[in-house]
């Protein structure tokens, strides 16, 4: 598969596309349908917002997307090719360079400081070592923490470690980041300096970011506010 990387791929073209997207956990009487009859195009360098009622099937989405998890039905493609059907090995290939994923929990290791969090996720995706220390500082600064990279996460505020873990999900240089509910463990003030750090990345890398939020100020700011009910978009992005 070719991968296509941030300097080559066109902005405003589609970079993620769902259609006819459904998605059933178990089967028979105990079957749930999480998603269904979802059709998205999500051009590059945009800033999506994904919002609903608990239960409304947001996280499951993300994870269509992601392809950490594989539809029932319909497909998910990346740069117009299938991924969704690819067997997991290529799916997690394609994941640790095109993807970086940030979660509600910032999953920081509390010993290690800024620095040494970035570079080891550097690591464990198994990035080329020659690097690491470059794209693990530059990671840092795109997040406005590099002077504070040798404090360890007890020593930061909550919204600096998110931005901590922002910039180990982009240290690899990811086409998409993809983040569920990342400031709902801040308050409002900490929330919108993440959401101005996702707002960079996009202006000035021509990053993807698609977000789950309950926060109704997060959803003034993005690009498209998509709207789930029961599983289903109520609301389409007007692209
Ligand atoms: N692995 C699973 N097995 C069975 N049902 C699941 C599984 N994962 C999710 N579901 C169900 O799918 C539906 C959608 O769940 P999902 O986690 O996507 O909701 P959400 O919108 O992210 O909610 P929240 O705002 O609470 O995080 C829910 O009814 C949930 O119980
Ligand atoms: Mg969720």
């Amino acid at each position: 598969m070719r991968i296509e990387t941030a300097d080559t791929f066109p902005t405003k073209e589609t970079i993620l596309r769902a259609v006819n997207v459904k998605k059933v956990f178990g089967r028979g009487d105990t079957a749930v349908t999480a998603v269904r009859n979802i059709n998205l195009d999500i051009k590059r360098g945009t800033m999506i917002a994904l919002k609903g009622r608990s239960g409304s099937g947001k996280t499951t989405l993300l994870n269509l997307l992601s392809a950490l998890d594989q539809p029932t039905e319909g497909q998910v493609y990346f740069n117009g090719q299938i991924i969704s059907k690819l067997p997991e090995k290529q799916r997690s290939a394609w994941r640790r360079s095109n993807i970086g994923l940030v979660f509600q929990a910032f999953g920081l290791i509390p010993l290690m400081s800024a620095y040494e969090n970035v570079e080891f996720g550097l690591r464990i995706a198994g990035a080329p070592s020659k690097l690491n220390k470059e794209r693990a500082e530059k990671a840092l600064e795109w997040v406005g923490m590099k002077s504070r990279m040798k404090h360890r996460p007890p020593e930061l505020s909550g919204g600096e470690q998110q931005r901590v873990a922002i910039a180990r999900a982009i240290a690899h240089q990811p086409l998409i980041l993809l983040a569920d509910e990342p400031t709902a463990e801040l308050d409002s003030r900490m929330g919108l300096q993440v959401i101005k750090v996702f707002r960079d990345l996009v202006q000035n890398l021509g990053m993807t970011v698609v977000m789950t939020t309950h926060d109704p100020g997060i959803m003034e700011i993005v690009d498209h506010v998509i709207a789930l009910e029961d599983g289903e978009i109520v609301t389409e992005p007007s692209t």
